[in-house]
């Protein structure tokens, strides 16, 4: 297996950081990975924001908990809270994907989450542990989005995307194990 396989091989959800920051070098190494995405028509609709203010990560968490236990159905919320309350997982910091509509409407979350893949496999092949977070987005479901939008320094016309935490896992997690019914070959 080659490095590149053994890095896609290995990436897992971590979902218990430690309280550790990955340095600045690798910080600009995973974003770059994350633009170096392609994108239809090149367009790159994305602007990747580096979050590594705790305050700001606890009171989006906390925004997100609340806007949640508020939607109608319950069932995620409850969820969430029976496996310990976090949306964040005490990572120390996490890259926000903003995103810009582009023509036809959805294709620029197809760029987006190939930019995220990127940077959790630019995180595994450093050794920093990462998940994606799409509950992320329910940090701005409430009143509190464009103060977030503010914090965070989103451009014009940008709106959340997803984000992928980042950080140092308490253990190291099992990857799911690929299931081959999910590859038909026809010849
Ligand atoms: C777009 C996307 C959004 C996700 N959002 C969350 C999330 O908000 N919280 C979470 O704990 N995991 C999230 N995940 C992680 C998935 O649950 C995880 O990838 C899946 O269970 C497979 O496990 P593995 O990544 O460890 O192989 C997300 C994954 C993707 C691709």
């Amino acid at each position: 297996m080659n490095e590149t396989l053994k890095t896609i091989s290995q990436r897992y959800s971590c979902r218990s950081f430690l309280d550790k920051m990955p340095s600045d070098a690798e910080l600009t190494a995973i974003a770059n990975a994350g633009l170096q995405a392609p994108s239809g028509m090149n367009r790159q609709h994305w602007q990747l924001i580096v979050v590594k203010n705790k305050d700001i990560i606890s009171e989006m968490e906390a925004e997100g908990l609340r806007a949640l236990s508020e939607f109608p159905d319950k069932a995620l919320y409850q969820r969430i809270m029976s496996r310990g309350g976090k949306l964040f997982y005490n990572a120390p910091c996490l890259i926000m994907l903003a995103v810009k509509e582009a023509f036809p409407k959805g294709a620029e979350l197809i760029d987006l989450g190939i930019a995220a893949q990127n940077i959790a496999l630019a995180a595994t092949s450093l050794g920093v542990d990462n998940v994606h977070c799409g509950f992320a987005a329910f940090c701005f479901a409430g009143g509190k989005a464009e103060t977030f939008k503010r914090k965070l320094r989103f451009p014009e016309g940008y709106e959340v995307g997803l984000a992928v935490l980042l950080g140092y896992g308490n253990e190291r997690g099992t990857p799911h194990a690929p299931n081959p019914k999910k590859v038909t070959v026809i010849e």
